[in-house]
């Protein structure tokens, strides 16, 4: 017999204030044109002077364990996905779990960059599995715009700021089945989970600063035309091997909830899938790149809007800085 982790709710938060292009031309040699045209993005939100992460981690976590119906005592694990944390430490996730009111079990931080949400779901579902938690909360928050070098047009376009959260529960006892076998890729949610890294590609996206090597923050540095080369073939290579796993077929996804950093890498990815546009929800023009956040972001507005319904089928994949990528296969 083995254990399912579901997915009971989710939640999401974005700050108040917004960026259009325009606002960003008048700082920097940069026109919407061009920004639509290479990426898709025509806004992003950006936290006030004084929003931090956690800020922002909280509300998202507070609007999923709202959904989910449960209370913050229930919860007995909280990863907090991100790459900018409110302090080098104590952990962003410890704050959050303080403010929701959570008294049992731990919480933590993992750093996966863009693909934080899909390393915190293996986590969260390891876990689960393993029997060492029943109840998570699962957040992707990020103020990335503080580490942007706002007069570096060929990033500070690109990103923004926001956080989303799921709620994870062990579900029932199922009989074990491996793929091929009928029924194993049936039942509600994480069918499973994929991961790598390859660390050889570090310099193609990373902030050129840190507690050990600058003892400054520093800035978002990349590579925008290697990025994406690794992006499109690792994106393709991680839905194959998903939907391997699973012995499913392209046409069985219902929606692909991808990590939003490129509207050409989004429907790269769909070509190569065959998936029509409008099985893939897309976030990234009015929110920009939001790293760990923007699965979760993109997961939350499709499950209220009604677009994901129960028993749906849905894959999330990511590539950030590492390079990291992955993927997760769940059945809503
Ligand atoms: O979450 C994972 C992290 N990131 C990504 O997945 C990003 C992956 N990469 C990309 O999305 C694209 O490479 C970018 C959108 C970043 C750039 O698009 P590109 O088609 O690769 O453009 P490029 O970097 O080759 O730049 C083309 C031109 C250059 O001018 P020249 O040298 O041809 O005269 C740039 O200087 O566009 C110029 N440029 C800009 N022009 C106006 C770069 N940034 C801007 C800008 N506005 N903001």
């Amino acid at each position: 017999m083995r254990i399912r982790s579901e997915i009971i709710g989710c939640g999401s938060y974005l700050p108040e204030r917004v960026m259009s292009n325009a606002e960003l031309s008048t700082m920097i040699d940069t026109t919407d044109e061009w920004i639509v045209g290479r990426t898709g993005i025509k806004q992003r939100h950006l936290a006030a002077d004084g929003e931090l992460t956690s800020d922002l981690a909280l509300k998202a976590a507070e609007r999923a364990i709202a959904h989910a119906g449960i209370s913050a005592a229930e919860v007995d694990l909280l990863i907090l996905a991100t790459t900018t944390p409110d302090n080098t430490f104590p952990a962003t996730a410890t704050k959050v779990q303080t403010k929701l009111g959570m008294t049992n079990g731990a919480a933590f931080d993992i750093q996966a960059v863009c693909s934080g949400f899909v390393y915190g779901l293996a986590v969260a579902d390891n876990f689960i599995k393993a029997g060492q938690a029943k109840t998570v909360v699962l957040i992707g928050a990020e103020t990335f715009s503080r580490i942007l070098d706002w007069e570096d047009r060929s990033t500070c376009v690109l990103f923004g700021d926001g956080a989303g959260a799921v709620v994870l529960r062990a579900g029932e006892k199922i009989p074990d089945a491996s793929p091929g076998e009928v029924g194993h890729n049936r039942g509600r949610g994480v069918l499973s989970t994929h991961l790598h890294s390859d660390g050889a590609t570090n310099d193609l996206l990373y902030v050129d600063g840190g507690p050990s090597s600058t003892q400054t923050v520093g800035h978002v540095r990349m590579d925008g035309k290697g990025v994406f080369r690794h992006a499109v073939a690792n994106l393709a290579s991680i839905v194959i091997e998903t939907l391997e796993a699973n012995g499913l077929a392209p046409e069985d996804i219902d929606w692909l909830v991808p990590h939003q950093a490129n509207k050409r890498i989004l429907d790269s990815t769909a070509r190569k899938l065959g998936l029509p546009n409008d099985k893939v929800v897309v976030t990234v023009d009015r929110h920009a790149n939001t790293s760990a956040a923007s699965i979760p972001l993109a997961l939350d507005e499709a499950v209220r809007d009604g677009r994901i319904k129960q028993g749906d089928l849905i894959l999330m994949e990511a590539m950030g800085g590492g390079l990291t990528w992955g993927a997760g296969l769940v059945r809503w």
